[in-house]
């Protein structure tokens, strides 16, 4: 399956991804974690990336296109992707379209998470990470074990630079103004899956699995 994972900022794409991935053994392709992963081995491209991620604007599409681009052309994905952060604008789903068309393949669907604005600021500010393997968890809606301390691999966790509230509320701004016109455009090629995401995290997961096995058998 080639699936897309959309919604603002906190809405739980990683969350749901995680489940999405190892339930239909598609590859798990999140933007942001490159760029995040590029920052860290300080790389060009990262640096790049920082300045814009800093301040909650969007990395140019030309930066990203080709990244993206090149990463479902590879063989592992072969069996599928899940794309999340990716395509953020008009014109990286333009890119995207065109980019599959030349493997001679298609978009399965698009999961489409709806929150609201209070909420997400509310879940990227109490949002920590694990450094190491990438773990996500919430201070208060899905604490780990033990306070600060990764489930899986024992890491301290952290807190992602861009989750402070200022730059929460630029994020989902720019989510509105640049993101949010993809809904329509997904909607007109048949493939929207839409899930509230305002419900608990694992009530959210059925609803996802569901509408997938739903649209797999149609
Ligand atoms: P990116 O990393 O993609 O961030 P984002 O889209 O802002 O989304 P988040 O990762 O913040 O949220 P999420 O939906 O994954 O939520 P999560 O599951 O973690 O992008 C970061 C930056 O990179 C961008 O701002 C931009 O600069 C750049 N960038 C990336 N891609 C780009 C592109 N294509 N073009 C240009 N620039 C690009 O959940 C959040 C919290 O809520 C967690 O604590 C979680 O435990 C909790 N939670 C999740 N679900 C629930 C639930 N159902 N109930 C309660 N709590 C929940
Ligand atoms: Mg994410």
């Amino acid at each position: 399956m080639r699936l897309v994972i959309l919604g603002p900022p906190g809405a739980g794409k990683g969350t749901q991804a995680a489940s999405i991935v190892e339930e239909f053994d598609v590859k798990h392709i999140s933007t942001g974690d490159i760029f995040r992963e590029n920052i860290k081995n300080e790389t060009e491209l990262g640096t790049k990336a920082k300045s814009y991620m800093d301040q909650g604007l969007l990395v140019p599409d030309e930066l990203v296109n080709e990244i993206v681009v090149d990463r479902i052309a590879k063989d592992d994905v072969k069996n599928g992707f899940l794309l999340d952060g990716f395509p953020r604008t008009v014109n990286q789903a333009v890119a995207l379209d065109a980019a599959l068309e030349n493997m001679e393949t298609k978009l399965d669907r698009v999961i489409n998470i709806i929150v609201d604005s209070e909420l997400l600021i509310e879940r990227a500010c109490g949002r920590r990470v694990c450094p190491e393997c990438g773990a996500t968890y919430h201070i208060s809606n899905n604490p780990p074990a033990s306070p600060g301390i990764c489930d899986e691999d024992g890491a301290t966790l952290i807190q992602r630079e861009d989750d402070v509230e200022e730059t929460v509320k630029t994020r989902i701004q720019v989510y509105e103004d640049q993101t949010s016109p993809l809904v329509d455009y997904y909607k007109a090629q048949g493939l929207l899956l839409d899930i509230d995401g305002g419900k608990e995290i694992a009530a959210v997961w059925e609803d996802i699995k569901a509408g997938l096995k739903q649209g797999a058998n149609e």
